[in-house]
């Protein structure tokens, strides 16, 4: 079975055949990054024509890569939300219109389902984990024991941790995306031996029952602090101040993992593994505070590699495989994950 899966919920215009062998065809992201950079955000109308401007000839780019006819595909999977409408109409549309023509299914995928199935296309995790879904929109633990059954554990009650990552880096002046950016300053300020605790910046919920996240009170102690700084006229410390607000979200998203784990250890079956999932996953110090958390647990930590782990068609296309197999065709309702938009 080879299935084409469409993405494009967000900034990335994304088209991927993945068949059921787990073999990626073709897998072909387009960043909008240049496009929105200027505007320090993503901005849906310019993203929305982005998308319109480059799926057809994406599509056809990824038919070429896999060396394949369109109706050789055996159904078309794609973003049904939650996303910036205007990108997921055109997605949608475009999917739609395929199917039609080439008299195959239709799956509308949901965006997080996408991530949360991801690690079993790669590197193929069995049913059922715990999922850290840490993206730019969503923060969550989900306890997932099979295809379209998700038991939601938390959520943030305000940003989403990649939402922590990208406004902080624009308080610090650091860019856009906030995420690598963060990381790599980060990086700087740990060689040059800084003590992120020196700048006291709160850990929200840290030891909390339950668990939520929140994540709006760590960016306001940031703008403060980076204000007394800048203040002090020593703003060069923003180093520090990206190494602290790092370490902060490391510490509150490792806590809150682990009380999940607790919670959901006690039910049968066993869970096979903590999986990392979304954008944040992509951070190697996050990484490594959740691989203590998961050996504590006597679990392995799984994340897709970067690529599956950052939005890409490639997840889309499988979960519409995964659906397939189970027999689920009408996949964007329900299941327990929020639809924020659609
Ligand atoms: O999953 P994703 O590509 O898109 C959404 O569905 O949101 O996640 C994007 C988010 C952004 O907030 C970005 O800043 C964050 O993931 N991100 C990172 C890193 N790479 C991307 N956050 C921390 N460290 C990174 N290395
Ligand atoms: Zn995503």
């Amino acid at each position: 079975m080879r299935v084409l899966g469409i993405e494009s919920s967000c900034d990335e215009t994304a088209v991927a055949i993945v068949d059921d062998g787990r073999r990626r065809l073709a897998d072909l992201v387009l960043s909008q990054l240049t496009e929105h950079r200027p505007f320090g955000g993503v901005v849906p109308e310019i993203a929305a024509r982005s998308h319109l401007g480059q799926l057809d000839r994406l599509i056809a780019r990824a038919l070429a890569q896999a060396g394949m006819k369109p109706h050789e595909l055996d159904a078309i999977a794609a973003t049904a939300g939650p996303g910036l409408i205007g990108g997921v109409l055109v997605g949608v549309t475009m999917g739609k219109a395929m199917a039609l023509a080439l008299d195959r299914p239709f799956l509308a995928i949901n965006h997080l389902e996408g991530h949360a199935l991801s690690a079993r296309l790669d590197p193929g995790v069995a049913f059922p984990y715990l999922l850290l879904l840490v993206s730019g929109g969503h923060c969550q633990l989900l306890r997932v024991e099979g295809v379209g059954r998700y038991r939601r554990l938390g959520t943030t009650v305000d940003d989403a941790a990649g939402e922590a990552f990208d406004k902080g880096a624009k308080i610090l002046g650091l860019g856009y995306p906030g995420g690598p950016a963060i990381e790599q300053a980060a990086a700087r300020a740990k060689a040059a031996g800084i003590d992120p605790d020196a700048y006291g910046l709160p850990r929200p919920m840290l030891g909390r029952p339950g668990c939520d996240f929140s994540f709006s009170g760590l960016k306001t102690a940031l703008r403060q602090r980076a204000q007394e700084r800048a203040a002090d006229g020593a703003l060069p410390e923003r180093d520090g101040l990206a190494l602290a607000l790092q370490e902060s979200i490391a510490a509150v998203l490792a806590d809150r993992t682990a009380h999940a784990l607790e919670a959901a250890a006690a039910a049968t079956p066993r869970l096979t593994a903590l999986v990392a999932a979304g954008g944040v996953a992509a951070n190697q110090r996050i990484r490594q505070a959740l691989e203590r958390v998961a050996r504590a647990h006597d679990l392995p930590l799984v994340a897709p590699p970067s690529r599956l782990c950052t939005d890409n068609a490639a997840m889309i296309a499988w979960a519409g495989i995964e659906r397939l197999e189970a027999g689920l065709t009408d996949s964007a309702h329900g299941d327990g994950l929020d639809f924020a938009a659609r």
